[in-house]
This record gives structure tokens, sequence and C-alpha cells, in this order.
């Protein structure tokens, strides 16, 4: 039986408290710490860099899981692992993913590939056989608090059942954007483990019950 890990994203929270931000996440059950890097290229949107991580970094002793939505991913992977990146997400239509996997393991981090909504789930297979985790976008990456985008509970169900083909059952899932208590349960359902949530998580009144009621999904 696959964990289920909650990775909230920082996105969501206030950048004006980073620190305080990460430690509540901490502190109240989350088991990865979910960082949305956008450069204004691959994405509209710029969010933050490496210095933010490196910010963060001493606050919290969860895993800082960087998910890097930016052209040319090669030239961040030093300053990212370098300020205690633990995971390095790495779009496939930004990059040769498995190509950039050896350098971002090389670092010691742990190397994972993501796909957009209107990318098909095939162009994530090679990558799965060396990832440690596939990333599935369920929503047009660039702004949180989006609608889960519904195609995308096929696209998990094909990628585990991938996995499972070629021994790798228990890769990590990961599934981001528009996740929320009612639809949580649909996500692992089709073979999910690792649930990003950015609104869901900072907008709920009670952040603790809210991580729980995901996790239990
Ligand atoms: C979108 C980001 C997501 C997003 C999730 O580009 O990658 O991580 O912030 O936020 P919610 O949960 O609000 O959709
Ligand atoms: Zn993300």
């Amino acid at each position: 039986m696959l964990q289920i890990k909650i990775a909230p994203s920082i996105l969501a929270g206030d950048f004006a408290a980073a620190g305080a931000m990460v430690k509540k996440l901490e502190e109240n059950g989350a088991d990865y710490v979910h960082c949305d890097v956008m450069d204004g290229n691959f994405v509209p949107p710029i969010t933050f860099g490496a210095q933010m991580v490196k910010a963060i970094r001493p606050h919290t002793a969860l895993p800082l899981d960087c998910h890097l939505m930016v052209l040319h991913p090669e030239t961040h992977i030093a300053d990212f692992a370098a300020a205690g990146a633990d995971m390095i997400s790495v779009h496939c239509e930004a990059c040769d993913a498995v190509k950039l996997f050896r350098e971002i393991k090389e670092r010691g981090v742990k190397a994972a590939a993501v796909i957009n909504p209107e990318t098909p789930v095939e162009k994530a297979f090679p990558a799965a056989e060396e990832a440690d985790m596939i990333l599935l976008m369920s929503v047009h990456p660039g702004w949180g608090g989006q609608k889960f985008i519904p195609e995308t509970l096929a696209k998990i169900e094909a990628l585990r059942d991938y996995c499972v083909k070629i021994g790798r059952a228990e890769l990590d899932i990961e599934v981001d954007g528009g996740i929320t208590e009612q639809n949580v349960g649909e996500v692992v359902n089709a073979g999910a483990n690792v649930i990003v949530a950015g609104s869901a998580v900072f907008k709920s009144a009670d952040m603790r019950a809210t991580i729980e009621r995901l996790r239990r999904a």
C-alpha cells in the first residue's frame, strides 16, 4: 500500500512570512513543502527562485519539493541543489528530463519529471523508468486556485498501470492543481499518492484538520 503524502504549495501562502509559513506546515502535519518556481517564460508569471528555497530551508526539516516551471531547467539545477532542494521536478515540455536526472541525482537530490495537461501521458513513460517521482499537472501551470481537469484521472491510471508493468509499482505519482477535499479521493483511487494542494490547505480555517482529511481520502 502506497503511503499518501500531502505537499502544500507555498504559492498560496504568505511570502512576507515565508519562514513561519513553512514551519506552520510542518507543525500541521504536511509531508513536503511544494515550491512552485515560475520564470515568466515557460509560464507567464514569475514567482521565486533558488534564493527563496535557501531562505526557507532553515525553517523546516520537511523535504523541499521544487517544481521548476522554467525554460532551460538545466541551468538552474546547481543553484536549487545548493539552496537545499530535496527534490527537483523538471517539465518534459522544457527539456529532456531523463538526461537531466543524472545531473540532479549526482547532487544527492531526488529527480522527477512533470507533464502538462495537454501532454499525452506516454511522454512521461521513459522518465518513469528512472525517476524518483512523476508529477502530472491537473491544471495549466502558472496559477493557483484553478479547477481540477478531470481528464487527469485517466492519465494517472494509465501511468500507474505502466509503473506496474515495468516493475515500479511503488513509484511516487504526484498530482498538482485544483485538488480539494471533494476530489482527492478520486485522485488517490486512480493511483496517485503525492497530493499537492495550495488553496485547499492555505484557505482552510483549520490547516491540520484539512491536511489530515486530504491524507485520509
Ligand atoms: C500551478 C502550480 C500548483 C498550484 C496548486 O502552476 O504548480 O502547485 O499552485 O495550487 P492549487 O491547489 O490552488 O490549485
Ligand atoms: Zn506545482
